[in-house]
Parts: C-alpha cells; sequence; structure tokens
C-alpha cells in the first residue's frame, strides 16, 4: 500500500513538472518599426484650406480628393452630403461652405 502511494506522489510529480504538449507558450510581442508612405498630407491655400484640413483628412488623404475629376459646385455640395449623412463624417454644419468654396475653387469649372 505505502508503495502504491509513493508511486502516484511520484508519477503525480513528473506529470505536474512535465509540459503537456497541447499547452502553447506565450506569444512573444515585439516592437517592430514601420514606415509608412507620407503622401501630401494638407491640403494647400493656407487660412482658406483650414474647413477642409479640418474635416476632411480623419478617412483619406487630401490626393484622394484632390485626384478627383474637376465636378459642378452642386456635385461637390452633394459629395460633402454624402460624407455627412452616408459615411458619418462629424462635421459642423457651420464649416461646410467653406469647405464646399474650397472644391469649386481647386476642382470645379463653375
Ligand atoms: C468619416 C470618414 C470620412 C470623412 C471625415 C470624409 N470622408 Fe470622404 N469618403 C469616405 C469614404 C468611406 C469614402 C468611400 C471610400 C473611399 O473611396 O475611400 C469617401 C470617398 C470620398 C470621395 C470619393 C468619391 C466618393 O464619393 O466615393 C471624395 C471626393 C471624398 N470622400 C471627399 C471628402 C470630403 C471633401 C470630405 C470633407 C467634407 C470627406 N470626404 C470627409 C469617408 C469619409
Amino acid at each position: 500500500m505505502r508503495h502504491s502511494i509513493a508511486v502516484t506522489v511520484a508519477l503525480c510529480a513528473v506529470l505536474l513538472a512535465s509540459t503537456p504538449a497541447w499547452v502553447q507558450p506565450a506569444p512573444a510581442i515585439k516592437s517592430t518599426a514601420v514606415e509608412l508612405p507620407a503622401g501630401d498630407a494638407l491640403f494647400s491655400g493656407g487660412s482658406s484650406a483650414d474647413a477642409i484640413n479640418n474635416n476632411c483628412l480623419a478617412c483619406h488623404s487630401a490626393d484622394m480628393v484632390l485626384n478627383q475629376p474637376t465636378l459642378p459646385r452642386s456635385i461637390w455640395e452633394a459629395e460633402v452630403r454624402k460624407m455627412i449623412k452616408v459615411y458619418r463624417a462629424p462635421i459642423d454644419e457651420s464649416d461646410v461652405p467653406a469647405i464646399v468654396e474650397y472644391l469649386v475653387k481647386v476642382k470645379s469649372s463653375d
């Protein structure tokens, strides 16, 4: 009897000491430096571009907007409305006219 207890204790000690195969080692987290392409960060034009710079760069680049074709004012107005309504851009209503003015100035034949 005493012998089997000693064997059981020894067996348990061996089982507890060895790591089962299904236990994965904790993943090691390492820091990595990533260089992201810079791109043209802002709309140019100084203070006339403040409204568009403050409201239109959270989700996509200035380049993406500036690479659109020239469009009539009504389409630019609708585009800004679409950003607000469809994509939930948090744009203050008082900034909309200055944004549309800027877009018409740089990307419209109107
Ligand atoms: C809340 C995020 C968000 C903000 C802020 C935002 N947009 Fe967008 N915009 C999008 C998404 C999403 C798309 C469609 C997917 C894409 O092309 O990246 C888009 C697409 C566009 C397009 C391409 C044409 C189209 O309709 O798909 C233009 C032009 C554009 N946005 C202009 C603007 C302007 C101007 C502003 C500021 C008034 C603005 N965006 C602010 C999310 C945003």
